[in-house]
């Protein structure tokens, strides 16, 4: 059994069912990665494992505990870090604020974890004291990856963390990402930058109108025709 799975979740925001029957996995340590047109229900599909969205159907296991009645502060508490789509910094605050934000459950010196965040994103460190909201969109980004560590979760959850950045910027963001998942930590993120973030995923899931369309290896999508064909550009 997978360390992370929302299994045949079926469920919505109160009126239709967005998801239907949606199964979602991750490993320790490996990098999963949700892709699908807009509106196909990526976020709902995050949300709904993070605990935001009640389930009419199905249910979420962590390290094969059943959390599917759990809030979403009592997941963090249970290791589950979660950078939702947007507002994910709290811009007035310093990033430095912003990191301690992300400890606000942690009773003990979180100190080496917020070193360990500015050896990942050193710009963090030279930015420490300024307002996030005057950092650029990459480096926002930064802050609300290391935001999620600082609780040191063994599930970290990302929803479109290269939103507006450019490629190169991306691609150093995906190469802080696989470092972090080589740390043993279990990594769930939705891309729109399908192909790229499907080059460095262990499994890939293609939604489409809630449900699961294609489930493999990232490789295994990235070289399938259909899925390139009608999901890759080409
Ligand atoms: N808070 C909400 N209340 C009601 N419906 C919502 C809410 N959020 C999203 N939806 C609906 O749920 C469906 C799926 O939306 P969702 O945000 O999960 O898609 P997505 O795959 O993340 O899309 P995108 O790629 O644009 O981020 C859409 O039809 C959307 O209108
Ligand atoms: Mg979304």
């Amino acid at each position: 059994m997978a360390f992370l799975i929302g299994e045949a979740m079926t469920g919505g925001y109160g009126g239709a069912d967005i998801l239907h029957d949606c199964t979602i996995s991750v490993e320790k340590g490996q990098i999963a990665v949700i892709v699908g047109p807009n509106g196909a229900g990526k976020s709902t599909a995050m949300k709904a494992v993070f605990g935001m969205l009640g389930l009419r159907q199905g249910r979420v296991l962590l390290d094969g505990r059943d959390i599917t009645a759990l809030s979403p502060q009592d997941r963090v508490a249970a290791g589950m870090g979660f950078v939702p789509q947007n507002a994910n910094v709290f811009t007035s605050l310093t990033v430095r604020e912003n990191l301690e934000m992300g400890a606000y459950l942690r009773q003990d010196d979180y100190s080496i974890t917020m070193e360990q965040v500015f050896d990942l994103f050193p710009i963090l460190q030279e930015k420490a004291a300024q307002p996030a909201g005057e950092l650029s969109g990459g480096q926002r980004q930064q802050v609300a990856v290391g935001r999620a560590l600082m609780t040191q979760p063994s599930v970290l959850m990302l929803d479109e963390p290269t939103a507006g950045v450019s490629p190169i910027v991306m691609d150093e963001l995906f190469d802080r990402i696989l470092e972090v998942a080589a740390t043993g930590i279990a990594i769930l993120m939705v891309e729109q930058n399908a192909k790229q973030a499907l080059n460095i995923a262990d499994r890939g899931f293609v939604l489409v109108q809630g449900r699961n369309r294609f489930t493999d290896t990232g490789q295994a999508l990235l070289a399938d025709p259909e899925v390139r064909a009608s999901f890759l550009g080409g």
